[in-house]
């Protein structure tokens, strides 16, 4: 931001110093929004997410450096300075806009239903489970959240911390259906698909997935779209696709 002092506006650091000093980047993410940030079996984080902001730090000559945090209070941890970015398969909605910036999106998700296989063939669009006899569920603070609300208003809701545990609760019949993110409720339905569930594969939300950075940084924004640019067309960005996605 800027800051008056006797009339002279004094721009703020950007980011990009900041990180160059410090000699290293980092990204803040909740883990569990697989595939693109999980912990692995070691304890390592590992993902598509994870692997853009390695090559971001490498692009940078700086250290990656993960710091793993809850997606409610992602922003909040943003705006003071726990991290220097989220890189979190975060949707860039117009209401987070008006408190952090967002570069160009790297990535198109959508919303989508993982629901209990009784429903099989009796249910053929996520707009019949708007109905008080039906249990949603998605993760808190989430986009998924946000449609549930907005869509779904009739049905019962419940949030869960964790993509997992809201999986879990419409495998073993305790809610009737999952509303999320498509890949991540592909992902599910790829693992666990014997395990009681079905997927509509409708999408019924459009959602950018973006970098978000504080207000005020245009020099780390112009960094962040030219940087995307490049591994796109210089093959980076397939590679690291393709391991996520299509393996
Ligand atoms: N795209 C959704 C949103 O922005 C979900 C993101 C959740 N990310 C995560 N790392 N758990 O609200």
């Amino acid at each position: 931001g800027l800051c008056l002092m006797q009339g002279v506006a004094l721009a703020a650091e950007s980011a990009l110093d900041t990180i160059q000093k410090r000699g290293e980047l980092r990204v803040g993410f909740d883990s569990g929004y697989i595939p693109f940030e999980m912990t692995s079996k070691k304890g390592k984080f590992i993902g598509f997410d994870i692997d853009l902001g390695k090559a971001m730090a490498k692009a940078m000559k700086v250290k990656f450096v993960p710091v793993n945090t809850d997606f409610d209070g992602i922003i909040p941890a943003l705006l003071t300075n726990k991290f220097d970015i989220i890189i979190s398969g975060m949707t860039a909605t117009q209401e987070r806009n008006l408190q952090i910036n967002f570069a160009d999106p790297y990535f198109y998700a959508g919303q989508a239903v993982l629901m209990n296989s009784k429903h099989a063939g009796k249910i053929t669009s996520y707009k019949q489970f708007n109905d008080p006899k039906f249990k949603v569920v998605s993760k808190l603070g989430t986009t998924g959240e946000m449609a549930v609300k907005r869509l779904l208003p009739k049905a019962q809701y419940k949030s869960f911390e964790k993509e997992a545990d809201a999986a879990l609760e419409v495998m073993n019949g305790n809610a009737d259906a999952y509303v999320y993110d498509y890949p991540v409720l592909k992902q599910i339905m790829q693992k666990q698909g014997s395990n009681n569930l079905v997927m509509l594969e409708e999408r019924f939300t459009y959602e950018p997935l973006a970098f978000g950075i504080k207000r005020g940084d245009p020099d780390f924004l112009n960094w962040l779209n030219n940087f995307m640019r490049q591994i796109r067309n210089d093959g980076t960005y397939d590679r690291i696709f393709k391991k996520w996605f299509e393996s």
